[in-house]
């Protein structure tokens, strides 16, 4: 990989793509800066060697083209100064104002700045060459760090990349991210257990089928696998379900059989009256789930199989939560998931958890430290394992 590590950026002018689009809440405070903390040691090693930064990042997905207060990274950038502990120059003004050219221009060794959301241009996500060009003469050089927005070909991931066809590289998080991911993508120790979860078989085709040719168990949890129950004929009430893949789920099925993938559906399910805290709740058999009652959390017993799973495993790979964790009625399943694979890590296997709700939970739980890899790429990362070349890597190797 053509990283940072080996070159020295003093008295450069360095374009930094970062991926800062972090949760705020209600009151615009940063609720989660991991994707802050961890671009770090990137942007302190380049004022270290004497750089100044010119910082591009996106924020959630406006649609108008334009400033909108809604989307601005104010916020971010107020908690990155936080970490940095030292001011970061930022204006709302955009390109074409003068105003950030200006400052850009004026930025002196050891400083920072951060751009206004790139996605206010429009051409951004249409990976426009003009802003990429726009871009690249603020700076010269281009350093990609932004992992979770590596499978955008936007003009500041991928496009911009061009304009300095010799001075390209690759930050810390990114190279950590691909150094983690490809001890998965390739002879990992075995039993490789893949744990995959989430709301919805059909965002899971692409793992559920690159992993078939990897690992040895799959372990199917969250809402998607009541699609995979009812398809064998269980009975979910109102549990979640795509009606629409049962074929889809069977053909899965046949498919891990035919490599000899075992896969664990779990056999037992917490089921709830309503989607609240105070639901009646029972356990019950995956596949007789009453109508009236929706399945949101795998049961005892079926933790218990996955623990068997889990401890038996060299390699795991965790994308998606059990049940609804954000309900605690509905969490153990994935707090008791979580605490496996912390124990399987203690015992030398190595764990990497990705996927926005699966990191939350992990970390909601305390249990973030305790896994050998936590990525910073939801989409980025499914792209990675799904086998796909990502743009935003795919144009510093270029
Ligand atoms: C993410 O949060 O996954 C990345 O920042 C990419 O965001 P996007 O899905 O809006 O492109």
């Amino acid at each position: 990989m053509k990283s940072i590590e080996n070159t020295n950026f003093n008295g450069r002018k360095v374009l930094l793509r970062v991926d800062f689009n972090v949760p705020v809440d209600e009151n615009k405070h940063v609720t989660d800066d991991t994707r802050i903390v961890e671009a770090m040691p990137t942007i302190n090693k380049l004022l270290k060697d004497g750089a100044a930064v010119i910082i591009m990042a996106h924020f959630g997905r406006p649609k108008k083209g334009g400033f909108e207060p809604e989307f601005t990274l104010q916020p971010v950038a107020k908690r990155f100064e936080e970490l940095l502990g030292k001011p970061v120059l930022f204006t709302q003004q955009l390109l074409g104002s003068g105003v950030p050219e200006q400052m850009a221009r004026d930025l002196k060794s050891g400083q920072v700045m951060l751009l206004e959301n790139i996605r206010f241009y429009p051409e951004e996500t249409k990976g426009g060459e003009d802003l990429a060009r726009q871009l690249a003469a603020l700076g010269d050089c281009y350093v990609n760090d932004a992992f979770g927005a590596a499978h955008r070909e936007h003009s500041s991931t991928a496009v911009i990349a061009k304009f300095f066809p010799n001075d390209k590289y690759f930050g810390f998080l990114m190279e950590h991210e691909v150094t983690n991911l490809e001890k998965l993508m390739h002879n990992a120790p075995r039993p490789f257990t893949a744990i995959i979860g989430g709301s919805k078989v059909s965002s899971k085709i692409g793992i559920l089928e690159s992993m078939m040719n990897k690992v040895d168990n799959i372990v199917i949890i969250g809402g998607m696998r009541y699609t995979f129950t009812k398809a064998l004929g269980g009975k979910i009430g109102n549990s979640i379900c795509e009606d629409d893949k049962l074929d889809l789920a069977r053909d899965l099925m046949r498919r891990m059989d035919e490599k000899g993938v075992k896969y664990y559906l779990p056999v037992d399910s917490v089921i709830g009256d309503k989607f609240s805290n105070d639901a009646n709740t029972q356990i019950v058999p995956s596949g007789e789930v009453p109508d009236g009652w929706e399945s949101m959390d795998c049961g005892p017993e079926s933790c218990r199989a996955i623990r068997d799973i889990i401890m038996n495993s060299k390699t795991i790979l965790w994308n998606g939560p059990a049940g609804v964790f954000e309900i605690p009625a509905f969490a153990k399943g994935t707090s008791e998931i979580a605490t496996y694979v912390a124990e399987a890590c203690k015992q030398g296997a190595y764990a990497a958890v990705g996927g926005g709700d699966s990191v939350a939970a992990v970390k909601q739980m305390g249990f973030a430290n305790q896994m050998s890899y936590v990525s910073t790429g939801g989409g980025a990362m499914l792209e990675y394992l799904e086998g796909k070349v990502l743009p935003g890597i795919k144009a510093i190797q270029d």
